[in-house]
C-alpha cells in the first residue's frame, strides 16, 4: 500500500517497523476529536481563501460521512496508515478523491495530534469533574444522615477523640473539592490551541489561528509554535491531578475495607457491591474498594511514565511523544470506572451506628476532655495532662473506663474534680464540646454541610 509520505522512499517499510511505529490501535480513540479539528481547519482554510470554497465543502461533507461511518462501525482502520490522522486522511481521499488531499494544507500531524489531545482531555476533564461531584453528593447524603452518629476518631490508628461520622465523611468531601478545583483550573491550560503551528515553525500560508481556536472553543492560541507542538505539560498535569484524586479514593477505600471488617463492623457494604469466595461460603469480600486502592498504582505509573518520556527530549516534536497516549487513556478509563462505582457504593452502604457508639463507650478517647475540665477549673494544661495521664494509667490497671471511676478515685488525683465530670465524659458531650470553627460538634458539622452544599451548586 502506498504511504501518504511515500514520495521520498525507494523501499517498502519493514513490516515489523510498521507495526512497531503504528499508534492506530490506541489513538483511534481520538477519531472524533481528529475530525472536529479537521472541520475547523478546513473552514478556516476556506475563509482565508487558501483553498476554494467548493473544495472545502466537499472536504467537510466527506469528513462528516466518515464520522457517520465510524459511528456505524463501518470503518476498518489499518496499521499501514500508521495513526488516526493518516487513517482518516486516507479514508477521506478514498471517499471524495484527490481533493481530499487539500485538507492537510498548512497543517502538520504535529499540531494536529496536539490539537486532538487538547480536545480529548477537555472533554474528559469535564466528565471527571461531574463524576467527582457524584461522589461528593453521595458523601454529603450519608453525612446529613449521620451528624449525630459518633465513632472513634483515630490518630496513628489508635483511638484519639470521638467524632461525628458526618465529620469524618466530610473530610473526604473537601479532598474531592480540591481535586475538582485543580481539574477546573487545569482547563485554563488545556484550552490553548496548538493548531496552525505546523510541524514546528509555523506555515507559509496566510492562516488564521484565532479562527480555528474560536471554532474549537479554545480560549487562546499558543504564542510559540515550537512550544505548541512539543508541550505535553497539560497531560502531565492531568495525570498528576489524577494521581492525587486516586490517592483520596484509595484512602477512603482503605477505610471502607477496615470499617467493614469483622473486627470493626462499623459499616456494611451493599451485597451488590461485594463478591464471595470460591471456597469459604461465609465470605463477603470488599473487592471494589480493594481494587480502587490498587488501581491507584497504575495511575501513578502513568504519571511517572510520561514524565520519564519527556525528560531530556529536545525541541520540537519527537516520536517519543506518541507514548503520551496509552497512559492517558488508561488513566481516564480508570478514573471514570472508579468514580462511577464509588458513588453508589457509598450511597448504599449501611452504617452501624450502634457498633460505632459501642467502640467509643469502651475506650479512653475522652481523656483530653478531663484534662480540659481541669484547665477550665484553673490548672495549667501541662499539669492537667500529667494528672490525667496518671488517672488513665490507674484506670487501665483497674480495668475500668473513665466513666466508671468513682468520685473518691478522681479525688485521689486532684481535688478540683467534682460530680459534673461525669457529664463532661459522656461521648455525646465530648463531641458537642468541640464547637470551634471546623470542629466536630453537630452545630459546626451542620454549618459545614451548608457550605458543602453551596460548593456543589
Ligand atoms: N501518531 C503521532 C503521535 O501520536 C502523530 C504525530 C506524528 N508526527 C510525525 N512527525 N511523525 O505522536
Amino acid at each position: 500500500m502506498s504511504k501518504l509520505w511515500g514520495g521520498r522512499f525507494t523501499k517498502e517499510t519493514n513490516k515489523l517497523v510498521e507495526v512497531f511505529t503504528a499508534s492506530i490501535n490506541f489513538d483511534q480513540k481520538l477519531a472524533f476529536e481528529d475530525i472536529e479539528g479537521s472541520l475547523a481547519h478546513v473552514q478556516m482554510l476556506s475563509e482565508c481563501n487558501i483553498i476554494p470554497k467548493n473544495d472545502a465543502e466537499t472536504i467537510k461533507n466527506g469528513l462528516l460521512t466518515i464520522k457517520q461511518k465510524i459511528e456505524n462501525g463501518e470503518v476498518q482502520f489499518s496499521v499501514e496508515n500508521e495513526d488516526i490522522h493518516m487513517n482518516i486522511e486516507k479514508l477521506l481521499i478514498d471517499e471524495i478523491g484527490p481533493v481530499g488531499g487539500k485538507l492537510h494544507t498548512g497543517r502538520s500531524r504535529n499540531d494536529q495530534v496536539a490539537t486532538d489531545m487538547h480536545l480529548y482531555l477537555r472533554n474528559q476533564t469535564l466528565n471527571i469533574i461531574e463524576l467527582v461531584k457524584g461522589v461528593q453528593t453521595a458523601l454529603l447524603q450519608q453525612a446529613e444522615e449521620h451528624v449525630h452518629t459518633i465513632l472513634p476518631g483515630y490518630t496513628h490508628l489508635q483511638r484519639a477523640q470521638p467524632v461525628s461520622f458526618a465529620h469524618h465523611l466530610l473530610a473526604y468531601f473537601w479532598m474531592f473539592e480540591r481535586d475538582k478545583d485543580r481539574l477546573q483550573d487545569s482547563l485554563k491550560r488545556i484550552n490553548w490551541s496548538p493548531l496552525g503551528s505546523g510541524a514546528l515553525a509555523g506555515t507559509t500560508f496566510p492562516i488564521n489561528r484565532s479562527k480555528t481556536a474560536e471554532l474549537l472553543g479554545f480560549d487562546k492560541v499558543y504564542p510559540n509554535s515550537m512550544d505548541a507542538v512539543s508541550d505535553r505539560d497539560f497531560i502531565v498535569e492531568f495525570l498528576s491531578i489524577s494521581s492525587l484524586l486516586m490517592t483520596h479514593i484509595s484512602r477512603l477505600s482503605e477505610e471502607l475495607v477496615i470499617w467493614s471488617s469483622q473486627e470493626f463492623q462499623f459499616i456494611e457494604l451493599d451485597d451488590s457491591f461485594c463478591t464471595g469466595s470460591s471456597i469459604m461460603p461465609q465470605k463477603k469480600n470488599p473487592d471494589v474498594p480493594e481494587l480502587l486502592r490498587a488501581k491507584t498504582g497504575r495511575v501513578y505509573g502513568n504519571l511517572v511514565g510520561l514524565l520519564t518520556v519527556l525528560k531530556g527530549l529536545p525541541l520540537a516534536y519527537n516520536k517519543d511523544m506518541q507514548e503520551d497516549k496509552e497512559g492517558m487513556f488508561d488513566t481516564v478509563e480508570t478514573l471514570d470506572g472508579s468514580l462511577r462505582l464509588l458513588a453508589p457504593m457509598i450511597e448504599t452502604m449501611t452504617v452501624n451506628a450502634d457498633k460505632m457508639y459501642a467502640a467509643v463507650a469502651q475506650d479512653y478517647s475522652n481523656a483530653t476532655d478531663i484534662a480540659d475540665y481541669l484547665v477550665t477549673k484553673g490548672l495549667p494544661f501541662r499539669q492537667a495532662h500529667e494528672v490525667i495521664g496518671k488517672t488513665v494509667l490507674y484506670a487501665i490497671e483497674q480495668k475500668k473506663f473513665l466513666l466508671a471511676l468513682t468520685m473518691d478515685e478522681y479525688k485521689q488525683f486532684h481535688e478540683l474534680f467534682e460530680e459534673d465530670i461525669y457529664d463532661v465524659l459522656q461521648p455525646k458531650n465530648v463531641v458537642e464540646a468541640r464547637n470551634s470553627e471546623g470542629g466536630t460538634s453537630s452545630e459546626q458539622v451542620k454549618l459545614q454541610i451548608i457550605v458543602a452544599k453551596q460548593s456543589l451548586q
